[in-house]
């Protein structure tokens, strides 16, 4: 059975589709086609186990697949990667017309997205999602980007794909430990503004870690579901869009801090949502209980709950860089309530600073 959703941006509008085996559905993938050739950026990973499925799809339908297969990893999600993929487009004679298939995890679909977004100023993509992280979230919104050494994502544009198609028969070859990052961004959307969908999180989480296929469908349908509406309602992120950032930014300074790709992205949103709920208790917000409430479910997920001990000073100086800072002014995602997140500037360096050093050893 295939669910269906849509991300309602006017004439940019599209669909998304979740479903067992809907990459090989290739009636999904042609009416969202201009022409009959599409390039394929995926990785030394991927390839080896879905390529060949997609592009028999689309060569039965009459499509030329022409394939990119990068490096796999964050730490190629570098200029260096991105050219390797106008190198490909160019060497294949690609038009503005040709439709670029981004088929792996969010690196793939990050840089896909921003390739396509680039070449010849912008060609049609699509998102094939392949890791739980990637159908859940960062294949759905448009954001698209690259690293750099000073911090993660700073390069990049908002391009909104044609198509997302988010095969769960794919989560079955995904790592345990790439599983569990993908659950710390479906938790965020029952910690942002979802509430029901935490406790049924609470109730459900080792279905999930048993990949039981109804539990992630359902899992997946409502975390896009929940984007969807933030991104319908500013897809720029101009407010309430930003509350998808919950942890991001002390996530995002631990993967700079350690080195792109030594934490897993879910794996420091963890420990980063943590130190957010340690600080919104210490501004008077959340209770003791609801942040060993929220420490439990994250546990369980067999994430991280701590961050790395690279002393506040430097968490603040990667911080710095955090897209949300206004006017030099930091501005983080916090929680007023198991369920409702607000964007705030209230808390002082020294309260960060305290809410770092308590919840990193
Ligand atoms: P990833 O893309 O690195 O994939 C994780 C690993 O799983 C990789 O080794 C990959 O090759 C492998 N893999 C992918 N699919 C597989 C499968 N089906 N079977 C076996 N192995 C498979 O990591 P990710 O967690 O998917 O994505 C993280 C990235 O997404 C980060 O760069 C993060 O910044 C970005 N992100 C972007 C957004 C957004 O809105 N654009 C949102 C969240 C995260
Ligand atoms: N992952 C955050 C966003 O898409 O806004």
């Amino acid at each position: 059975m295939i669910e269906t959703l849509g991300v309602a941006l006017g004439d940019r509008s599209y669909p998304i589709h979740i479903g067992s085996g809907v990459l090989e559905r290739v009636e999904l993938i042609l009416p969202h086609i201009e022409q009959k050739k599409v390039v394929v950026v995926t990785n030394t990973t991927v390839a080896p186990l879905y390529l060949e499925t997609l592009r028999s799809a689309l060569e039965s339908a009459g499509i030329s697949v022409q394939a990119v297969v990068l490096p796999d990893g964050e730490r190629f999600k570098t200029w260096e990667t991105l050219n390797l993929v106008f190198d490909a487009l160019l060497g294949a004679r690609c038009e503005r017309g040709t439709t670029l298939v981004a088929l792996g995890g969010g690196v793939i679909g990050d840089m896909g997205g921003f390739a396509a977004a680039c070449y010849q100023r912008g060609m049609p993509f699509i998102q094939m999602p392949t890791t739980l992280l990637s159908q859940v979230d960062s294949s759905v919104g448009g954001k698209t980007a690259i690293n750099h050494p000073f911090g993660k994502n700073m390069i990049g544009a908002f391009y909104q794909p044609k198509l997302v198609l988010a095969d769960i028969s794919t989560l079955n070859t995904l790592p345990e430990r790439e599983l569990k990052a993908g659950l710390a961004e479906v938790i965020k959307y029952g910690l942002i503004r979802d509430l029901a969908f935490y406790v049924w999180l609470e109730e459900n989480l080792e279905k999930l870690l048993a990949r039981d296929a109804a539990a992630l469908t359902y899992a997946i349908h409502r975390s896009c579901a929940n984007k969807a509406e933030l991104v319908a309602a500013d897809e720029k992120e101009t407010g309430e869009r930003a509350l998808l950032n919950l942890g991001h930014t002390f996530g995002h300074a631990i993967e700079t801090g350690m080195g792109y790709g030594e934490w897993l992205h879910g794996e420091a949103i963890s420990a980063g949502t943590l130190i957010a709920a340690e600080l919104s208790h210490r501004l008077g917000w959340l209770d003791e209980n609801a942040v060993k409430r929220i420490e439990r479910i994250f546990v369980r997920a067999g994430l991280p709950v701590f961050g790395p001990k690279l002393g506040a000073a430097r968490y603040l100086e990667l911080m710095s860089h955090d897209k949300k800072v206004q006017d030099g002014r930091l501005r983080l995602v916090l929680l007023q309530e198991i369920g409702k997140a607000i964007v705030s500037d209230q808390a002082s360096d020294a309260q960060i600073s305290a809410a770092i050093e308590a919840r990193c050893t």
